[in-house]
Formats: structure tokens, C-alpha cells, sequence
């Protein structure tokens, strides 16, 4: 090899180094708020005597935050470009994280969470949106399924952050530590040009060559300068034209997807683990934030693994399938322990301090149902919103399903405790149980399996599906 060759391919991978970091510190950023709140409610309970309505507040408007994050993402990316879309949500997310740490009660909290909320909407949709622009295409993919694996990677994080600190009053400490992911993606941001895509959109056509130069040295600048272009030409479809009947198809598939992967209960388990192992007998904190950090949180990163080793070679499918099932053994066992539960509270004159057998049983099924949903709906529903949408509708239609998948999440984890106080626990798993037999009949008659299939091949089968 050429010395000129060799320090090509170093710079090469140090900059594509640098994309692989950004995209995996904004799913670090989303999964660790997604788990850092199940350790810190029990202090924050203590500490303002808070009713069920705040805790569900402080819990879920963190997505809210993200659902509007989402949805001017999209146009925020294209307007100051990506580069500075991801800084402006890094920036956000520290600044948030600094309000929920230094909060004197739960006005400024839930202000806080909103801000945090919106940081990370605003990376969850320009972060991946960077990186598939950037990455090289043989590497996209495995940029796609990195972003899943390091949301599950921060949610892990987040539990063993609240197990390290789950003695004493340390719920400040626990929100305020996720300054730390915030930061590293401003420094690991800071450094990289913007992508030749927004460059060419904004008719910077030196900057594009430059960026596509320091990234891929051996790349061929001007055939790569060419292909955007022309497919510049057929992004420009408005919003008429993504709700037109000839995309309603991968439309309803996207936002129906985006939707059954919260209406299954996902957040539920990881937003309030820690009340669900208490009400399984794990007494004193300590051993419900363990449970929580081993049970959901480690098997959470290892499924996701399975999957990404999978996804390929199995299908979307039946990858679906078997974890919708999965999910609902695992649901329907949750819901029969807690109707247990509750039978053996109300017949017993004191409290348990140790996990009850049905406590032992559910913490297990808790487990089977986390590695289900890892090897499935979580990593799957992401890939096939990345692949059904033309290319021309793309953006806008990625933007619908997550802002749809926030906002569903919004909904399961705002009303998650006042559900269980109306249908108690075991009706309220019941229900998500429910969700997974509604889920599997609409994936079985509506989503195509596009394994092995280039994404011009699947947009034909759209066509020829509405055609026939
Ligand atoms: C979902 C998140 C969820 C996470 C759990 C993601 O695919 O979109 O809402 O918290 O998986 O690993």
C-alpha cells in the first residue's frame, strides 16, 4: 500500500470515526433520559410529596419536549444545516439538564424536562439524518442500527448512574449527569463540516467537494456532487404530495409502526421499572433500581444485539412476529402476577419485604418482554421507517412517524400510573397485551417484508400493490 493511500484510509476512518460518535452520543442523549427518571422519582416523591398527575407530568413531558423537537427538526436541519441543528440540541440538552438539576420545585423541573425533551427531538431526527448523509453507502445501515443500539446503550447507562447513586437524596445528581453525554456531542460535533447535501442544497458547491474530500478522500467528487444533485431534483415534494393516495400506503405502515411500538407498553416498563419491581416486593430501593438495571437494562443492549446480527438474514417479519408473541406471553404473565399480587395484599396482614414468588415470576417475564421488544419492534420498526418512504417523500415522511412515536409515547407514559389507578395493574398490562394481538394482525395484513430488497425495489412494490 502507497504511504498517500495509507494516510487516506487513517483520515478516512477518523472522520467517519467522528459520524459514528455523533450518531451514537445523540442515541446515548435519548436513552439516557429515556431511563435516567425510573431511578429519580422515588426522591423527588420524598422530597415535594408530589400527586400522581405531577409525577406523570415530570416523567412524561419529556417527550412532548421531543414530539415539537421532532417535528421542527426537519425543517431547523435545512435551514441552519445539520451541523448546527446537532450543536443547537446539544447546547439544549445541557442547558436543560443544568434546570432539572438546580430545580427549587416541579414548575421548573417540568421546565427542565421540556427543554431536555426538545434537545433530544431535535437530535433524534438530525443526528441520523447527518449521518446518512455523510456515511458511505455500504456503511449506512450499520449507522441506522448503531443509533438503536446506543439509545439502549444510554438507557443502561442512566440505570446503573441511579444504582450507583441510589443511596441518599441523589435524584438532582442523577438528572444532572446527563450534562456529560450533552457535552461530549457538542466537542465530538464541533469539528465536523456539514454535510455535502445541505452545502449543495444552499448552493455551496466548493464546501460540498470539500466535505465529501475530508471525508472520503478516494472518493470520486464529481460523480458524488452529480448523484446529489440529481436526486436534490426529487426531494423537493411538498407536504400535498406526502398525503397524497399514490403514499398512503407506506404512510399508514411508518405512523402505524411508530405508533404499536409505544402502544405496546415499551416506555411504561422502562419509564416506571422501579414502581413495577416495587409492587413486586423488591422493598428497599436499592434492590429495585438493580433489578431495574439488570433485568431491562443489560438484556435491552444484548437483544438489540441479536437483532442487529439478525435483521438481515431473518426478515422484518418474522423478526416482528416472534417478539409480538414474545411480548405477549410476557404481558399476559405480568398481568396475572399483579392480579396475584394484589389477591395476596389484600388478604395478608403485612407487607412483603421480599419478592413474593409471583414477584420472582414477573421479574423474569419483565425480562423475557424487554429482549423481545429489543430484537423487534424497537431496532425493526426504525429500519423499515428508514426504507419505505421514496425518496422524495422521505424526509417529511420519517418526520410524521416520530413525531407520531413521541407523541404516542407521550401518551402511554402520561397516563401510565392514572391507567393503572382506573384498571389496575393487571388490567393495564392486560391492555398492552391487547396492543401486541392488534399490532401482529396489522403488521401480518399491511407491512411487506423488504429484506434483500434495494429501496427502489420496494418503492415498485408500493406501486404495484396501489396499481393492483
Ligand atoms: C423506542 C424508544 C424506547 C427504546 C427502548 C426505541 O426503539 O423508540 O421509545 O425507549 O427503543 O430500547
Amino acid at each position: 500500500m502507497s504511504e498517500e493511500a495509507g494516510a487516506g484510509r487513517a483520515r478516512l476512518s477518523r472522520w467517519l470515526l467522528l459520524v459514528g460518535a455523533v450518531v451514537m452520543l445523540a442515541g446515548l442523549l435519548f436513552g439516557y433520559d429515556q431511563g435516567v427518571i425510573s431511578g429519580a422519582l422515588s426522591g423527588i416523591e420524598k422530597d415535594w410529596s408530589v400527586s400522581t398527575l405531577a409525577i406523570e407530568i415530570i416523567t412524561s413531558w419529556v417527550t412532548l419536549g421531543a414530539l415539537v423537537g421532532a417535528l421542527v427538526a426537519g425543517g431547523m436541519a435545512d435551514r441552519i444545516g445539520r451541523r448546527k441543528a446537532v450543536l443547537w440540541a446539544a447546547f439544549l440538552f445541557c442547558i436543560g439538564a443544568v434546570i432539572e438539576a438546580a430545580a427549587p420545585g416541579v414548575t421548573v423541573l417540568v421546565i427542565g424536562r421540556l427543554v431536555v425533551g426538545f434537545g433530544v427531538g431535535v437530535a433524534s431526527v438530525a443526528a441520523p439524518l447527518y449521518a446518512s448523509e455523510m456515511a458511505p453507502a455500504h456503511l449506512r445501515g450499520r449507522f441506522v442500527s448503531s443509533y438503536q443500539l446506543a439509545i439502549t446503550i444510554g438507557i443502561f447507562l442512566a440505570y446503573l448512574v441511579d444504582e450507583f447513586l441510589s443511596t441518599g437524596d441523589t435524584w438532582r445528581w442523577m438528572l444532572g449527569a446527563s450534562i456529560v453525554p450533552g457535552l461530549l456531542l457538542l466537542f465530538a460535533m464541533w469539528p465536523c463540516t456539514d454535510s455535502p447535501v445541505w452545502y449543495l442544497r444552499r448552493g455551496r458547491r466548493d464546501d460540498a467537494a470539500a466535505a465529501i474530500e475530508r471525508v472520503r478522500p478516494e472518493a470520486d467528487v464529481d460523480a458524488e456532487l452529480a448523484a446529489i444533485d440529481a436526486n436534490l431534483q426529487e426531494q423537493q415534494a411538498s407536504w400535498g404530495v406526502v398525503f397524497s393516495r399514490a403514499w398512503r400506503a407506506p404512510l399508514v405502515i411508518g405512523v402505524g409502526l411508530a405508533v404499536f411500538q409505544q402502544l405496546t407498553g415499551i416506555n411504561a416498563v422502562i419509564y416506571y421499572a422501579d414502581k413495577i419491581f416495587a409492587a413486586a416486593g423488591f422493598a428497599s430501593p436499592g434492590s429495585q433500581t438493580a433489578a431495574t438495571t439488570w433485568a431491562i437494562g443489560a438484556v435491552n443492549v444484548l437483544a438489540t444485539l441479536i437483532a442487529v446480527a439478525w435483521v438481515d438474514k431473518l426478515g422484518r417479519r418474522p423478526l416482528l412476529f416472534a417478539g409480538l408473541i414474545g411480548m405477549f406471553v410476557s404481558l399476559v404473565t405480568i398481568a396475572i402476577c399483579f392480579a396475584d399480587l394484589d389477591h395476596v395484599t389484600a388478604h395478608s396482614t403485612h407487607a412483603a419485604n421480599t419478592p413474593s414468588d409471583a414477584g420472582v415470576i414477573m421479574l423474569f417475564a419483565t425480562m423475557v418482554f424487554i429482549a423481545s421488544f429489543a430484537f423487534s419492534l424497537g431496532p425493526v420498526v426504525w429500519t423499515v421507517i428508514n426504507e419505505i418512504y421514496p425518496s422524495q417523500v422521505r424526509g417529511r415522511g420519517v418526520a410524521i412517524a416520530t413525531a407520531a412515536n413521541w407523541g404516542s409515547a407521550w401518551l402511554v407514559t402520561q397516563f401510565f400510573l392514572t391507567l393503572t389507578n382506573l384498571l389496575g395493574e393487571s388490567g393495564t398490562f392486560g391492555l398492552f397485551a391487547f396492543m401486541c394481538v392488534v399490532s401482529y394482525a396489522f403488521i401480518w395484513k399491511l407491512v411487506p417484508e423488504t429484506k434483500g430488497k434495494t429501496l427502489d425495489e420496494i418503492q415498485q412494490q408500493f406501486a404495484d400493490d396501489y396499481a393492483g
